[in-house]
């Protein structure tokens, strides 16, 4: 398969092969009527005086010289904020991060605290408790529908999470050991997280968007022996069985070998009756009874700084998903830090992050930064469009939300609906507007700024990865002057870098490939059993440095303005989907030959996937053909990286030696047909203009 679909000749990411991609973001001029704070291009926006003032950071200044300490003294910077929390054992000062970007120089490594031991479940929760907070709001849960709603204190979320680390102890779990979590957005999804790292178990949430397929790698990739599930979960008027997919995975992993000892099932009475769902005799059970006989008294696991806390695959350019290991202590500092920082909170506030904890966004801006801080937040189980596309502003104004933090392809989706539905609900509680997952264009900016936000709000747009597990590029509410589409300057303890195509360090202005030439405290610390694949992927392209897969440009101001992937990974509504996965999962259906997958400008979801697919000698195209393609990809991956469009392609566009020239796809794709290049190096160049002809039956 891999051979057919050309994608494993690329090797792993290469310098040369990088090709700088800027195409996203653009600097916009001042729109007619719009409040345009400088007169200046690019235009900027400054929060107002007062909210400066009483912002935990309230000038560039300021900023500048906390940035330069956390640079110079990162030792000192992050050991002050790490005694914030609790150790049961403090970390050797002397040694507070030790680390090695350069792979000449033996493993690519890094630590922080080493030696250090603590627990971050102790941390979100029994620190809170035992300071008086136990009565203040964790969670204000609100479901799918209009009318569910519930909320857990810390002290009543302490007990549910020690309930559940009593129960998992009880069927062999302990310090060390993966657990599957497969779960949507109840409260038991954040609970199972702090209740595995209470023990020192290493969560791996699989999003429930995933496949039987998908999730069945996640099972054996990380050996879990325990799987917590759900039994269905409602989607707008749509009723999923996510226990019916955990079944057909294990179906698929126990024909591999492996078998899970337990599956724990929540019962979701209101996406689906108890009676309809049948349970594996001796390996299921439900989660409501067994929990409800379990102790609110669980020992706290203390784990050194450097155990791991979670895995969480993710796609990358090449094969298939890395499963991202980040460990405990670092972690819970950046985390936390991030969180204070960006979201300048305050006590009193209430935050609202609608990621799913099924992606890197709900792991620390969800489970733990927010918790770690105190903080009351929303967790919200339905979508932003249901029952009608004023959700999001109906429960900011329900729940007075302070802080409210999404993805811009949930922006673009809700400007579509006009300005009326948001100025229908009272949103003078919003504070402070986030962004995260893509680039944002300027539209969808200044719509978040002037109807969301009534032009009082900062944008935070942050940018960072999986990998990086916390923001890295953000602006701090009050600091610094705004500009849309630019995530601005380095959160504390980042060191940015722009490197050409040689990998030379730029200075000053400059656009290029965005590095980071230092560790930071969340950094990923190896890949799942494979340090091999976390050194070349990550370290080998650009020697001595952390090479994030994205460009960006560095402006006079010293903003960056990401300008997105430079490798073959696609974001769609802002999420992280590899070319080659979709290529590998058409190409499982048995009349599909070839498949090359490219990403196109998409007005909503950011980027579209846009697929071209030559069928075996034989067959013909048809429209069943196209629908059943899809479903290899519904199949494999999950319905959200299913191709928007398939282009039948008799041939793809090749070098001679066999590479596929996605750049010649991509503008095909896009319309883009002046602009092809040369074309001369390909071993067929008239490919090309059967490709063209053939647009007239794409869809
Ligand atoms: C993209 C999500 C521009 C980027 C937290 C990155 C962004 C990938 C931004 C990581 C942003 C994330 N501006 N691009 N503010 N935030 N990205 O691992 O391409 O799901 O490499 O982590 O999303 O996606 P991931």
């Amino acid at each position: 398969l891999a051979a057919s679909s050309g994608f494993l000749n690329k090797g792993s990411l290469t310098f040369p092969s990088v090709k700088i991609n800027v195409r996203r973001v653009r600097v916009g001029s001042a729109r007619q009527g719009h409040k345009v704070i400088a007169a200046s291009a690019p235009e900027t926006w400054m929060a107002p005086d007062d909210f400066k003032s009483a912002a935990l950071v309230s000038s560039r200044e300021q900023y500048q010289e906390m940035y330069d300490r956390s640079i110079n003294d990162p030792g000192g910077f992050w050991g002050d904020i790490a005694e914030e929390f609790f150790w049961e054992t403090k970390w050797d000062p002397e040694n507070v991060v030790k680390s090695n970007f350069n792979m000449d120089d033996g493993k690519v490594e890094a630590t922080w605290f080493a030696g250090g031991k603590t627990n971050i479940a102790y941390n979100c929760l029994d620190r809170h408790v035992e300071n008086g907070k136990g009565d203040d709001i964790a969670f204000y849960w609100e479901g799918n529908a209009i009318g569910e709603d519930s909320t857990l204190t810390f002290s009543q979320l302490k007990d549910e999470v020690c309930k559940t680390a009593n129960y998992l102890k009880s069927v062999g779990v302990k310090k060390g050991d993966r657990v599957i979590i497969y779960m949507p957005m109840l409260n038991e999804l954040p609970i199972a997280m702090l209740a595995c790292a209470r023990l020192g178990a290493i969560h791996s949430v699989v999003f429930g968007g995933f496949s039987a397929e998908a999730l069945a790698q996640r099972i054996s990739g990380s050996l879990s022996d325990v799987v917590l599930t759900c039994s269905a979960v409602m989607r707008g008027t749509k009723s999923i069985g996510l226990k019916d997919i955990v079944d057909k995975a294990i179906a698929i992993t126990s024909a591999e070998g492996f078998t899970p000892s337990t599956v724990v099932v929540y019962d979701n009475t209101r996406a689906m009756a108890k009676e309809d769902l049948p349970m594996v005799e001796g390996r299921d059970v439900w989660w409501n009874e067994v929990m409800s006989s379990m102790s609110t008294d669980c020992e706290v696991e203390w784990v050194d700084a450097e155990d791991p806390l979670f895995m969480l695959y993710t796609s990358g350019s090449t094969g298939m998903p890395k499963g991202v290991v980040h460990t405990t202590g670092g972690y819970m500092v950046y985390a936390a830090t991030t969180f204070k920082y960006v979201f300048d909170y305050k006590d009193g506030d209430v935050y609202w992050c609608t990621a799913d904890c099924g992606w890197i966004t709900g792991h620390s801006y969800l489970a733990y930064g927010p918790l770690l801080n105190g903080a009351s937040q929303v967790v919200f189980e339905g979508v932003p469009t249901y029952p009608d596309a004023g959700r999001c502003w109906a429960i900011v104004d329900k729940y007075k939300v302070s802080q409210f933090y999404t993805a811009p392809t949930a922006i673009r989706a809700l400007q579509r609906s006009g300005d009326a539905i948001v100025k229908q609900y009272d949103r003078s509680s919003l504070r402070i507007l986030g962004s995260v997952g893509e680039p944002i264009n300027p539209e969808a900016w200044r719509w978040y700024h002037e109807v969301v936000g009534d032009g009082r709000c900062p944008i935070v747009d942050t940018w960072w990865q999986t990998e990086t597990a916390g923001h890295m590029i953000t602006p701090l509410p009050g600091g610094w002057a705004l500009k849309p589409g630019s995530a601005s300057l380095p959160f504390f303890g980042v060191e940015p870098a722009i490197v050409d195509e040689k990998g030379n360090e730029l200075e000053g202005e400059a656009e290029g490939l965005l590095c980071i030439k230092s560790p930071w405290p969340s950094m990923m610390r190896t890949l799942y059993q494979d340090h091999a694949r976390y050194e070349t992927a990550y370290f080998s392209a650009v020697k001595g440095y952390y090479f994030s897969g994205d460009g960006a440009r560095r402006d006079a101001d010293g903003y960056y303005w990401i300008t997105g992937r430079v490798d073959d990974v696609i974001n769609v509504s802002g999420h992280r989907i590899g070319t080659a996965e979709v290529e590998s999962a058409l190409v499982t259906h048995p009349k599909c030959a070839e498949a090359a997958v490219v990403g196109v400008d998409h007005p909503v979801k950011g980027q579209g996937i846009y697929a071209y697919v030559t069928l075996m000698e034989g067959v013909d195209y048809d429209e069943d053909l196209r629908k059943e393609l899809k479903v290899s990809v519904r199949s494999v991956i999950g319905a959200f990286a299913a191709p928007d469009t398939i282009h039948w392609a008799p041939g793809l566009p090749k070098t001679r030696s066999g590479k596929i020239m996605r750049r010649i796809l991509r503008k095909i794709a896009s319309n883009e047909i002046d602009q092809l290049g040369d074309t001369s190096t390909l071993a067929e160049p008239a490919i090309v203009d059967t490709l063209i002809d053939l647009k007239g039956n794409v869809k």
